[in-house]
C-alpha cells in the first residue's frame, strides 16, 4: 500500500490553492464586495446564501450553516474521502501526491512501475469487455438481453446507461475473440476471470454467456469485475467474477461509484442486497443505495461508508435469512458507532425486496420506510430480549449475559451510555456490572491503547482547561477562531500541551477546518491519537454554547497568564531590591502587585 502523504505537502498544497477557484469550477459564483456568492450546493435554495471568502479561504452558507475549507468542500461536494480530496486538489495544481515511503531501491522502483503498467493493461481489458457487453445490447445477439432489461425489469435507457449495463451473447468465444483481436492475451483474460477453463481438457471459454451484465466499478470508476444474471429461471441466477488481482469481493460495494457521481449533499447510504435493487432504486430517484456482493456487510464496507456519510441504513428481506444477515451487520457495525454516527435497520415485508417494493409504491413511500427504520439501539434491545421473560430473574440475568459482549464491542460514547441505562433498568443490574469485569481480557477487541484508558480514567476527576478546550475543538474545530492569537500557553504546567499546541496552531492557520479534515490531517501521529480520543468522547453539544465556553476558558487562561506575569515581575522586583535602590515607581508597582497576588505567593 502507498504510504502516508507528507504533512508538509498538504500544508504547501492548501497554501497554494485558492478556494474560490476550487468552488467556482463547480458552481457559478458572483463577486459582491470582498466575497463571492452563489446558490448553495448543500441545500435547495432560490437566492444565493452561499459565500466564499478569498481572504479567509473558507466557505459559509447562511442558509444551512455548511462551512469549511477547500479540502472539506471537495470532500462534501464530490463525495471524496480526505486522501482523494488531497489528490483532487493536487490535480488542480498539476502536482503528483508524494508518499512517505522507505527509501526504495531502483530495482523495486522498477518493479513498482511494471506493476502499475500491468494494472493499467488489466483495467483496459475490463473496460473493453464492458464496452463489448454494452454494444451487444444494440446487436441482434443481444436483443433477448435488452428485452429482459426493458420489459421484464422495466429499466429505462437512462439507467441502463448510468450503470453501463450490457449483455453477454450466448456463445463460447465471442468475448474471447473480441479481446484477443484487441491484443489482450488469453492468459490475461483468464487472470481477470473473463475466461474460464475446463479442468479436464484445458480448453478456455467465455465465463459469462447469455446473461445481462452488471459491471462493478471501483471508486475511480474503473471496472474491476462483473456480475451476470440469467434471463430466465435457470441456475445459478447470478454469476460473479472470481477474486482477481483487481477484485476483492469483501471490500467492494456495488453502486458506490454511481452514488458519488450524484450532485448534492450525501447524508446517508442505504445498503441493500442485490444489483437489481440498486439499479431499480436509482431509476425511481433514490440515488443513495449500494449493495454488498453476495456477502455480509463487513467492517471494511462500513469503514468505507462512514468515510462518506454519518448514517447507514441496512435494508433486509423480512424473512429468516434477513434477520440473520441483520445480526451479522449489527455485530460488524458496533465497533464503529462513535458519537455522531447513526445506523438503522429496515425490514421489508415478506416476499419483497427493494426492487419490487420501490416499483410498487414509488420512491416517496419507500423513503418513508427508510425514515422509520429501527435505530440501532432499539434493534439491539429488541433482538437481545426476544423470547426472554423479563419479569423473571432468569430472563433478566440472561439479558445481562447477552448484552455484555455487545456492549464490549461498542466504543465509549452516548449510545453506550444510553444502552447501559436501559439495560440496567430492564435487568435490575447496576450499570457497572453490565460492563466487562475489571480484569482486562487478554485479546479484547478494540481495547483502547493505554493513553485512551488514562484519558477515560481522568474523565471523573476535574478536567483541566486545556483538556476541555481540546475536547471542544475536536468537535468544533472552526471555533479555534475564538482562541486569542496572543494567548500564551507555553508557561502552563500541562503535559497535554505537547499534542494540543500543534493542533491549535494548525487550526489557527487553517480557518474553517472541519472535524473530518482535522482527524484525517493528523492521522497516524500522536496528535491524531489524542484528537481521536477526544472526538469520540465528544458529547452532543450546542455550537453556540461551546463558543461561549471556549471564550470563558480562554478568559480564565488569559487571567492566569496575567497572574503568572505578575508573579514573575514581583520576583524580579524583590531580586532588584537586594541589588539596588528601587525607584519610587517601582515601589508603587511592588505595592500594587502585593495587593493582587494570592497570599500563597508572598
Ligand atoms: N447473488 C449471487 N449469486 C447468486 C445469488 C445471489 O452473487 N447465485 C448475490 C447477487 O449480488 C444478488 C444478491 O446476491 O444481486 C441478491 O440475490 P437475490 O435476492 O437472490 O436476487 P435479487 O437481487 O432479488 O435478484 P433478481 O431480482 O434479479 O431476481
Ligand atoms: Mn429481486
Amino acid at each position: 500500500m502507498a504510504g502516508r502523504i507528507p504533512r508538509q505537502f498538504i500544508d504547501d498544497l492548501t497554501a497554494r490553492s485558492d478556494i474560490v477557484e476550487v468552488v467556482s469550477s463547480r458552481l457559478t459564483l458572483k463577486k459582491k464586495g470582498k466575497d463571492y456568492w452563489g446558490l448553495c450546493p448543500f441545500h435547495n435554495e432560490k437566492s444565493p446564501s452561499f459565500s466564499v471568502s478569498s481572504d479567509k479561504q473558507f466557505y459559509y452558507c447562511f442558509g444551512c450553516g455548511a462551512s469549511g475549507n477547500a479540502l472539506s468542500f471537495l470532500m462534501e461536494h464530490d463525495h471524496l474521502d480526505f486522501v482523494e480530496a488531497v489528490e483532487a486538489l493536487a490535480r488542480t495544481q498539476g502536482l503528483d501526491v508524494p508518499r512517505e515511503e522507505g527509501i526504495q531501491s531502483s530495482a523495486s522502483q522498477q518493479e513498482d512501475r511494471r506493476r502499475k503498467e500491468m494494472q493499467a493493461q488489466q483495467y483496459r481489458a475490463m473496460q473493453l469487455a464492458s464496452d463489448f457487453y454494452q454494444k451487444q445490447l444494440q446487436q441482434p445477439e443481444g436483443l433477448a438481453g435488452l428485452t429482459y432489461l426493458k420489459e421484464k425489469r422495466s429499466l429505462s435507457e437512462g439507467v441502463i446507461q448510468t450503470f453501463a449495463l450490457g449483455v453477454a451473447p450466448d456463445a463460447w468465444d465471442a468475448l474471447k475473440n473480441h479481446l484477443t483481436q484487441s491484443g489482450i492475451t488469453e492468459a490475461q483474460q483468464l487472470e481477470l476471470g473473463l475466461l474460464a477453463q475446463k479442468e479436464e481438457t484445458g480448453r478456455v471459454y467465455d465465463r459469462f454467456r447469455n446473461r445481462v451484465m452488471f459491471p462493478i466499478r471501483n471508486v475511480q470508476g474503473q471496472i474491476i469485475a462483473f456480475g451476470g444474471r440469467v434471463l430466465d429461471d435457470s441456475k445459478p441466477k447470478y454469476l460473479n467474477s472470481p477474486e482477481t488481482p483487481l477484485f476483492h469481493k469483501g471490500q467492494e460495494l456495488y453502486g458506490l461509484y454511481e452514488v458519488r457521481q450524484q450532485r448534492g449533499r450525501l447524508e446517508r447510504l442505504l445498503v441493500v442486497e442485490g444489483y437489481m435493487d440498486v439499479v431499480a432504486l436509482a431509476q425511481q430517484g433514490i440515488h443513495w443505495s449500494v449493495a454488498t456482493l453476495g456477502t455480509a456487510t463487513s467492517e471494511d464496507h462500513l469503514k468505507r461508508i462512514f468515510r462518506l456519510v454519518n448514517e447507514v441504513v441496512f435494508c433486509f428481506d423480512g424473512d429468516n435469512a434477513g434477520q440473520q444477515a441483520a445480526q451479522r451487520a449489527l455485530d460488524n457495525v458496533l465497533p464503529l458507532m462513535v458519537d455522531g454516527r447513526h445506523a438503522r435497520f429496515l425490514f421489508l415485508p415478506q416476499g419483497e425486496d427493494p426492487d419490487t417494493l420501490v416499483r410498487k409504491e414509488g420512491a416517496g413511500l419507500f423513503e418513508q420506510r427508510v425514515n422509520q427504520a429501527l435505530p440501532l439501539g432499539e434493534f439491539l434491545l429488541r433482538h437481545l430480549r426476544t423470547g426472554l421473560d423479563l419479569n423473571q430473574i432468569d430472563g433478566q440475568t440472561t439479558l445481562a449475559e447477552l448484552a455484555r459482549p455487545k456492549l464490549q464491542r461498542l466504543p465509549e460514547g452516548l449510545l453506550k451510555k444510553r444502552l447501559l441505562i436501559s439495560l440496567s433498568r430492564l435487568t435490575g443490574f447496576e450499570e457497572a456490572s453490565l460492563l466487562p469485569s475489571a480484569q482486562p481480557a487478554p485479546q479484547a477487541v478494540n481495547r483502547p491503547p493505554p493513553a485512551t484508558r488514562q484519558a477515560i480514567a481522568r474523565q471523573g476527576q476535574t478536567t483541566s482547561p486545556i483538556e476541555k478546550l481540546f475536547r471542544l475543538l475536536a468537535r468544533f474545530p472552526e471555533l479555534a477562531r475564538e482562541v486569542p492569537q496572543d494567548l500564551d500557553l507555553s508557561t502552563l504546567d500541562e503535559p497535554l500541551l505537547k499534542t494540543f499546541q500543534p493542533v491549535l496552531d494548525y487550526l489557527q492557520k487553517n480557518p474553517g477546518t472541519t472535524p473530518q479534515v482535522l482527524l484525517a490531517y493528523w492521522t497516524g501521529t500522536e496528535e491524531g491519537e489524542a484528537l481521536w480520543q477526544r472526538a469520540r468522547l465528544a458529547l452532543e453539544l450546542d455550537k453556540s454554547a461551546v463558543e461561549m465556553e471556549i471564550r470563558d476558558i480562554c478568559r480564565q487562561l488569559k487571567a492566569q497568564q496575567g497572574e503568572r506575569n505578575n508573579d514573575q515581575r514581583y520576583r524580579e522586583l524583590l531580586h532588584a531590591m537586594n541589588e539596588r535602590e528601587l525607584t519610587h515607581e517601582e515601589h508603587q508597582e511592588l505595592a500594587e502587585l502585593m495587593k493582587e497576588l494570592p497570599p500563597s505567593n508572598w
